[in-house]
């Protein structure tokens, strides 16, 4: 079966990236229900997400994750300052890729290697150049490129047109059951 696939493609957060990470960060302020807190914020973040392109009103994935973080918040009773809200939207930016990533990415050399992220441009580059890996792909593909989101399928469509392969032999990574139907 890889044998047939000439190229791959990869969704970014919660793929390649560790999403859990921000647990830390809220667990100063939520104690044990941080895990709680972090899966509402993400949650929300792909409602937004998905509001926003059926609408036809495209707002940047970084600005809805900042106002999903800040129903999360609300949600769970958070008073928290807003100095304190974007050290926690920072800590969104500075997640870890999982740690295998780096030599999957490695054992992949050779073969051209795109990401695929609902995330705009800049959100995106600073959390593959936060992780060095940035320089392991061929071009970092945004949802930004067309103003609406994954799942939408013009969305999928930069990935092929950037590859200009059929989209049989391309192989699509991705940990959200959402965008594998995509
Ligand atoms: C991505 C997230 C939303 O597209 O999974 O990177």
């Amino acid at each position: 079966m890889i044998s047939n696939i000439d190229a791959f493609v990869f969704d970014a957060f919660g793929t390649l990236i560790d999403i859990n990470g921000v647990d830390a960060a809220l667990r100063q302020h939520f104690g044990h229900s941080a895990g709680r807190v972090g899966d509402l914020w993400r949650r929300k973040q792909l409602e937004y997400s998905w509001l926003s392109a059926l609408m036809g009103r495209y707002r940047p994935f970084s600005k809805l994750t900042a106002d999903a973080l800040r129903y999360a918040v609300h949600y769970f009773g958070g008073q928290l300052s807003e100095s304190q809200m974007d050290l926690l939207f920072q800590a969104y930016q500075e997640l870890q890729i999982f740690p295998e990533v780096t030599s999957m990415l490695d054992d992949l050399l050779g073969l051209p290697l795109l990401v695929l992220s609902n995330a705009d441009g800049l959100m995106l580059r600073n959390a593959l150049e936060f992780n060095a890996i940035a320089d392991k792909f061929e071009d970092v593909l945004s949802a930004d490129q067309c103003s609406t989101f994954k799942p939408h399928p013009t969305v999928y469509q930069l990935a092929v047109d950037r590859l200009g392969l059929a989209p049989r032999s391309i192989g699509f990574v991705s940990s959200n059951a959402w965008d594998a139907a995509g």
